[in-house]
């Protein structure tokens, strides 16, 4: 069987640590396409060379062309840039749109029967705009939050219980940003609730509430920490369980912004919920019952990602 095909559009800091993560985990052959002359070559060239030590096979190519994404199974977006000193959000969104815009039709044109994960921040509003620009089935166009939230969310929890990650299953839903919605309610270490584990005096509420904010300004505060650039090693090894789930038709549930056609009360708009990821891309959206704080909190979310798409359609008419 001919090896699968990792198209990674975008070859920076979250690119590169997916080019090497996809080789090492032998998920195909790799493409990596960036903007940035010689960028991707060099990457592509240095990660081979990872071959030998590590014992994987795969091509990987550095490329300029984005016609060398044809025929890509997986495509994984993180081309765009991060808001700079003195740029106002709508400046971002602007330039990210059109790169997005860019990135869509490049999809379209070469690769438009691949699975499509957008990592490129403001999440929700690129994702669907990407989605728009594309032209691709909605199933198909999946955003990258929730598994890096809830990875941050579950790191956090091992420390405060002093337990094994492995046992930590968390669940974080809503926009990707201040307003992310982690929900203890369905959390829990080995099948128990973190609520009973608070209980139980194992943690105390305020304890908790305080990992639940750090979760939530879990970006800025690596962003404050590195001074130039965001977070890669985490986001990519995110993105990587997701295309993982679509190669190997896992019907994995993971967070993810995908679209929703009236699933928690949301219309047209791409927000994290828990989906079945296998084969068919993002196949199923679970609808879970919110109480009401995690209700009310959700809808908070949500109304943000509403605003960040209003300000992409006031910028980009084609998307009204
Ligand atoms: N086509 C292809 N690549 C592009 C384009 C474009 N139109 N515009 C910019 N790029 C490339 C840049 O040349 C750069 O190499 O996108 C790459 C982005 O890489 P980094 O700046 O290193 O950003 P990274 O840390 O990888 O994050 C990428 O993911 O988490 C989000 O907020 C983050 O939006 C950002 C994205």
């Amino acid at each position: 069987m001919a090896r699968k095909k990792i198209a990674l559009i975008g070859a920076g800091m979250i690119g590169g640590t997916l080019a090497h993560l996809a080789a090492k985990h032998e998920m195909g052959d790799i493409v990596l396409y960036d903007i940035a002359e010689g960028m991707p070559q060099g990457k592509a060239l240095d990660i081979s060379q990872c071959g030998p030590i590590e014992g994987f096979d795969a091509t990987i190519k550095g490329t300029n062309d984005i016609a060398d994404i044809a025929g890509a199974d997986v495509i994984i977006v993180t081309a765009g840039i991060a808001r700079k000193p003195g740029m106002s959000r709508d400046d971002l969104l602007g330039v990210n749109l059109g790169v997005m815009k860019a990135v869509g039709q490049g999809i379209a044109t070469h690769a438009p029967n691949a699975f499509v994960i957008c990592i490129t921040n403001p999440l929700d509003a690129m994702v669907w705009a990407l989605r728009e620009f594309s032209g691709l089935p909605h199933n198909k166009v999946v955003g990258m939050a929730g598994v890096l939230d809830s990875a941050r969310f579950a790191t956090f929890l091992a420390w405060e219980f002093g337990v094994s990650v492995k046992d930590v299953n968390a669940f974080v839903l809503g926009g990707h940003g201040d307003t992310m919605v982690p929900v203890t309610a369905y959390t829990t270490v080995s099948g128990i609730p973190v609520d009973d584990l608070v209980k139980m005096g194992r943690s105390t509420k305020e304890k908790i509430d305080a990992i639940v904010q750090r979760t939530r300004s879990g970006g800025g505060e690596i962003v404050a920490l590195l001074k130039t650039g965001s977070a890669y090693y985490a986001p990519a090894t995110s993105a990587i369980a997701m295309a993982e789930a679509y190669l190997g038709d896992q019907k994995r549930i993971l967070p993810c912004a995908v679209h929703l056609t009236g699933q928690y009360g949301v219309d047209d708009l791409y927000v994290g919920v828990p989906v079945v990821i296998g084969a068919g891309g993002a196949e199923e959206v679970i609808e879970i019952a919110l109480d009401g704080e995690a209700k009310a909190n959700f809808q908070v979310s949500v109304d943000a990602v509403r605003e960040l798409l209003e300000a992409c359609k006031g910028i980009e008419p084609s998307l009204a």
